[in-house]
C-alpha cells in the first residue's frame, strides 16, 4: 500500500468539520518519486490561469504559481492516480456523492510567489465538489495555506507546507490563500468532480 491513512480518519473529519489534514498520507519513497518527477518536468511548467480551461485567463496579481496538469507521463503520477481513485470510490461510498473524476496538477512557488484569497468551486457554475493538495517538500519558511472559516473573514486554519501531508476540504465551502513563498514550495493540486450536465449536455464533451 502507497497511503498511510485510514478513510475512517478522513470520513470522519470530512464529515464533521468539511476538510482535514492529513499528516504522513503517502509513503516517502511515493513523495519522492513524485517530486523527481517534478525536477523531470521542471521546463514544462507554466504560468497558471484562472477559470475554466477554455476561458483561461492569467492574472498575475491573483495567482504566480507555475503548474503542470498530469499527463499520465510517469508511474508516480499514475499510483497518485489511483490514489486518489480509491478515495473518490470511498468518499462515494459513505458519503453518497456522485464524484466521477479526479483531475490534478503540479503546482510550483518560487520566493514571491501566492495564491490570493479565493474559492475553487462556484455554486451552480462549476463541478468541483472536493479540493486535495498534498505537499512535496517542506520549505523553511513561507507558502502557507490558509484555510478561512465559511461564509467569514475569520481564519480557521492555517497549514504549513510538509512532505507528505495531505489537505483535503469542500470545494464550494472554504475560501484559502497561499501566502507568498519564500523557499521553493512543491505540490499537487486537484480536485474531485461530479458530473455538471445539464439539459442534455455531457460534461466533460466525448
Ligand atoms: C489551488 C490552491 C493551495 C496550496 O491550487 O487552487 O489553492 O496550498 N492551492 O497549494
Ligand atoms: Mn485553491
Amino acid at each position: 500500500m502507497n497511503t498511510l491513512f485510514s478513510s475512517d480518519v478522513y470520513l470522519n473529519a470530512i464529515e464533521t468539520h468539511g476538510y482535514t489534514v492529513i499528516q504522513n498520507a503517502l509513503v516517502t519513497e511515493l513523495v519522492n518519486d513524485l517530486i523527481t518527477d517534478c525536477h523531470r518536468i521542471n521546463p514544462h511548467f507554466s504560468l497558471a490561469g484562472i477559470g475554466r480551461l477554455n476561458d483561461l485567463q492569467i492574472d498575475k496579481t491573483i495567482r504566480k504559481d507555475k503548474t503542470f496538469w498530469f499527463d499520465g507521463s510517469s508511474q508516480a503520477q499514475l499510483t497518485y492516480q489511483a490514489i486518489m481513485e480509491s478515495i473518490k470510490t470511498t468518499l462515494n461510498r459513505n458519503l453518497f456523492i456522485g464524484l466521477f473524476d479526479y483531475e490534478c496538477h503540479y503546482a510550483k512557488y518560487t520566493q514571491g510567489d501566492f495564491y490570493k484569497k479565493h474559492i475553487d468551486a462556484f455554486k451552480g457554475r462549476s463541478n468541483r465538489v472536493f479540493t486535495t493538495v498534498l505537499y512535496l517538500n517542506t520549505p523553511k519558511q513561507g507558502g502557507e495555506l490558509v484555510i478561512y472559516k465559511p461564509k467569514s473573514k475569520e481564519v480557521e486554519i492555517v497549514i504549513k507546507p510538509t512532505a507528505g501531508t495531505l489537505v483535503m476540504f469542500e470545494s464550494e465551502r472554504f475560501a484559502h490563500e497561499v501566502l507568498p513563498a519564500v523557499d521553493e514550495r512543491y505540490s499537487i493540486a486537484g480536485w474531485f468532480r461530479k458530473n455538471a450536465s445539464i439539459s442534455g449536455i455531457i460534461d466533460p464533451p466525448r
